[in-house]
């Protein structure tokens, strides 16, 4: 399942985040990013409806890799696993998700922004991280200096990614992904401008393919 990601995040390297009241909304905001070109939906773990968004996300949108973002504890992986995300993702580092996810054999993208932390990643065995927030922990720079001291890490920007640091960041040879909200505006979604995600989504690839 790893690989399974590593090939896709090498074809698009973004994940989009996706955060819903509805189902539906979930639904169509994935399509919409899936029109786009990006298949990487992190359903975000901040909603009431959040675990039937990603079962939704992962049983009807076929073409989607689903996966499950701000998932804070054990438990809330088994649940996430359950309902069918194909990666987990933490804005910490917690020894109990990254166990359930490993058991499951899924792949899991713990936050870290401090080189205590990416240290402890390391000694977990991981290979690759969230840089969580990426903006405000330092951004480009900070990541740099991390990424030259721990030569094999391969790492995830998301907090604070836009169109106007993204080329910055996937210009950094260990990071394989960013990962952000920007492409799934809360107004265009509640104004059902499902288009304007598509538009959004096709936009970011671009910027990606400019810059890899
Ligand atoms: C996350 O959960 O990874 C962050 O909320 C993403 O930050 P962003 O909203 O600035 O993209």
């Amino acid at each position: 399942m790893a690989d399974e990601i590593d090939e896709i995040l090498e074809r698009s390297p973004l994940i989009a985040l996706v955060q819903a009241d509805e189902v539906e909304t979930a639904v169509q905001t994935s399509r919409a990013l899936i029109a786009g070109g990006i298949s990487i939906i992190e359903v975000l773990f901040r909603t009431d409806a959040a675990l039937d968004c990603l079962r939704a996300v992962a049983q009807e949108v076929p073409e989607a890799v689903a996966g499950a973002g701000t998932v804070l504890s054990a438990g809330q992986a088994d649940e996430a696993l359950d309902a069918g995300a194909r990666f987990i993702v933490s804005p910490g580092l917690d020894e109990g998700v990254v166990g359930v996810a490993r058991s499951a054999g899924a792949p899991v993208f713990p936050g870290i922004c401090t080189a205590t932390e990416l240290q402890c990643a390391y000694n977990l065995g991981l290979e690759t991280v969230k840089f969580f927030p990426a903006s405000i922990a330092g951004g480009v720079p900070a990541l740099k200096a991390l990424a030259s001291v721990f030569r094999t890490m391969r790492f995830i920007p998301t907090g604070g990614v836009s169109p106007d640091n993204l080329a910055d960041f996937l210009a950094i040879p260990a990071v394989v992904a960013c990962g952000g909200s920007w492409l799934t505006p809360g107004d265009l979604i509640a104004k059902g401008n499902f288009g304007g995600i598509t538009a959004l989504a096709r936009d970011a690839l671009s910027i990606t393919e400019k810059a890899r």
